[in-house]
């Protein structure tokens, strides 16, 4: 970690990560491999994660996991037998990306015993995280490698204090698939809203608003710096949207207080969903067109595929 990322996350040490997900739509993939254990390419998609956790000085990583998760565990853990056999065929390339994830992050477990929402994943982090605030990334969301959005997080938080959200703005047509937030200029109505750099206030959210009720088109996208204050309103939370304790219900009761912020960091860089089959796929065919091993020769195959599609109906 260098001096600047030690500044930035002096009072942010850990990052939470919720794992406990069924990972139904991807079924029957995910019957008996966790759904974040798919493959990004080459890496679980859970390991991008811990890389961008890591990236921005989060070294301390809680995965609040469930039935089944045992391979996410095993995935940043040592592997004593593999790490042998590669040494004894002199495969020094595979062993260190093999030693490479081991050593990513400090890497903590608890198991959220029920599957109660999001809200009660957060919450099963208490303990742990303690008095402090910390990062929550969702498996579901990758951040372009290099893209900095936590490390800007962080940096909002460490001004203003309170909470922090990642938005992005979205179509109006999908809205109703995210927790939405009402926004203002981050200095307050009528002050200097800054293009290159754009930060807003939340003063109001709503998890999955149903069409055409949505307070915004600012969809909040998988990547939040929490005021511990989130853990007692997470405690008395009712359930929410879909029968389950909401962060976003939790996130809501602190923007509407006086003493606790919550500011949107507006996001337009490169994101990539692994949530449903469609978007795993364009996130696939997207990071393996960036990889300089891969990429030439998947770009061409790719640019072949498509115009021998397109050309074939007619002829
Ligand atoms: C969760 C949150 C939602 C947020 C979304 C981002 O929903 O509840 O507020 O917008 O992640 O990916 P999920 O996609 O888990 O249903």
């Amino acid at each position: 970690m260098n001096a600047t990322t030690a500044t930035l996350t002096a009072t942010v040490t850990k990052a939470v990560i919720p794992v406990a997900g069924l990972g139904t739509r991807f079924l029957p993939a995910t019957k008996a491999t966790p759904k974040e254990m798919l493959p990004v390419v080459d890496k679980p998609a859970i390991q991008y994660v811990v890389e961008e956790a890591a990236a921005a000085g989060l070294e301390d990583v809680l995965m609040i996991t469930g039935r089944n998760k045992r391979a996410v565990e095993d995935h940043f853990d040592n592997n004593t037998e593999l790490e042998h056999a590669l040494a004894t065929k002199g495969d020094t390339a595979r062993l260190d990306a093999v030693r490479r994830v081991t050593r990513l992050a400090h890497m903590h477990h608890v198991r959220q015993g029920e599957p109660l929402g999001l809200g009660h994943a957060v919450l099963c982090a208490r303990s742990h995280v303690g008095d402090e605030p910390f990062a929550v990334l969702l498996g579901d969301d990758l951040i372009g490698p290099g893209e900095g959005l936590l490390e800007r997080m962080l940096r909002v938080r460490a001004r203003y204090g309170g909470s922090v959200v990642a938005l992005m703005e979205v179509a109006p047509d999908r809205t109703h698939l995210y927790g939405c937030a009402k926004v203002e200029p981050a200095g307050g109505a009528g002050s200097a809203y800054d293009a290159h750099d754009p930060l807003v206030r939340v003063v109001d959210l709503v998890e999955k608003p149903a069409h055409g009720t949505a307070p915004s088109n600012y969809a909040v996208i998988g990547r939040y710096v929490l005021d511990p204050a989130v853990f007692g309103l997470l405690e008395k939370a009712q359930p929410g949207h879909g029968g389950e304790i909401q962060l976003t219900d939790a996130l809501r009761e602190l923007a509407h207080s006086d003493d606790h912020p919550v500011h949107g960091v507006v996001f337009s860089g490169r994101r990539f969903d692994t949530g449903d089959r469609a978007s795993y796929l364009r996130t696939i065919v997207e990071l393996a067109c960036e990889r300089p091993d891969l990429g030439p020769d998947f770009r061409s195959w790719l640019t072949d595929f498509v115009r021998a599609g397109h050309e074939a109906p007619g002829g």
